[in-house]
């Protein structure tokens, strides 16, 4: 288990009168200094507040293979049937997979479809905006901002964590999002969860907090198949995500390459170079003579 702690200076409110102060700085400056000091305390106390003491569960470690296509093609199939019900994924468009899928366009169109949006548009929620209101308020965010701020790991225990929590509106939670506004859509495949509990801390105060989940009913998956589809669904994530991440691989060590190939050649022109041009000593050899 694993606690953030914080410095004790951060628990002291920082005044206002004292992050202006006018004191005359050595620099000459009257307070710049100072306040650009205190407002940094600020800055750094208030990230550090946001994340006080709190028990931190143990991610599940997963890899990220983007050449495996087949399950690529396995989480295209649940995110964009499943999840787009309520999420967007607007940092990518219908056009913008079949490449990333290797399927041709009509295969795309035939295999995984477009939901009945046009080929080029990005993919926006299936859900009406007046829905998307209703729901307690706070709007499922676009998944492909989410896949770019959550690591894979986060992203893979969140989805297989979700257990049963009664005091909730949806009558669930999870172990890596506390008291989250999204409903358990995997129990029917994977069946329910209940939380395996600590005395832990939770924003600097002593609370029960859940560190992983254990099997409560059967789900119409077995444990390893779910484990299967969440990775399948966290890899498309970071694929849709991540659009330039295998060209990127592909690339790298070509650039490397040239940039030994340019380092021989720089050298070889120095040597060149210096051949023609005295040492001093050599100056010296000779005026002396
Ligand atoms: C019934 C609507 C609904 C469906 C279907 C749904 N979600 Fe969500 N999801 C939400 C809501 C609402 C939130 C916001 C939770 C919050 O902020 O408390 C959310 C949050 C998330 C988050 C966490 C975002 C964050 O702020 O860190 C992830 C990841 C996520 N959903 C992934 C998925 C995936 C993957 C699927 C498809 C398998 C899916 N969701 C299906 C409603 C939904």
């Amino acid at each position: 288990m694993a606690v953030l702690s914080i410095g004790k200076d951060c628990t002291k409110p920082i005044r206002r009168d004292q992050a202006m102060t006018t004191k005359k700085s050595p620099f000459g400056r009257p307070g710049a200094l100072a306040a650009l000091a205190a407002s940094l305390a600020v800055f750094t106390c208030g990230a550090a507040r946001a994340s006080v003491a709190s028990t931190q569960p143990p991610l599940k470690p997963i890899t990220v293979n983007l050449q495996d296509k087949a399950a690529l093609r396995n989480g295209a199939l649940y995110v964009l049937h499943m999840c787009v019900a309520c999420h967007s994924l607007q940092g990518a468009r219908y056009s913008s997979l079949p490449r990333m899928l290797g399927l041709s366009e009509s295969a795309f169109k035939q295999v995984i479809g477009t939901n009945g949006h046009h080929y080029h548009d990005t993919i926006t929620t299936s859900m009406p905006p007046a829905i998307i209101d209703a729901f307690a308020k706070i709007p499922p965010p676009d998944l492909t901002d989410i896949a770019r701020r959550h690591s894979p790991a986060w992203l893979f225990t969140y989805l297989t964590s979700f257990y049963v929590d009664p005091s909730r509106p949806n009558g669930v939670n999870n172990v890596v999002f506390n008291n989250v506004a999204m409903p358990d859509v995997f129990a029917p495949l994977q069946g329910l969860q209940k939380p395996r509990m600590v005395e832990g801390l939770r924003y600097g105060s002593p609370a029960k907090v859940a560190i992983g989940v254990e099997p409560l009913t059967k789900g119409s998956m077995t444990p390893a198949q779910f484990d299967r589809t969440a990775r399948d669904i966290v890899e498309f994530l970071y694929a849709v995500a991540h659009p330039h991440q295998q060209e990127r691989a592909r690339l790298g060590p070509w650039i490397i390459g040239l940039f030994v190939v340019l380092s021989i050649l720089t050298y070889l022109l120095y040597k060149l170079y210096w051949r023609r041009v005295d040492t001093s000593e050599e100056r010296w050899w000779r005026v002396g003579r």
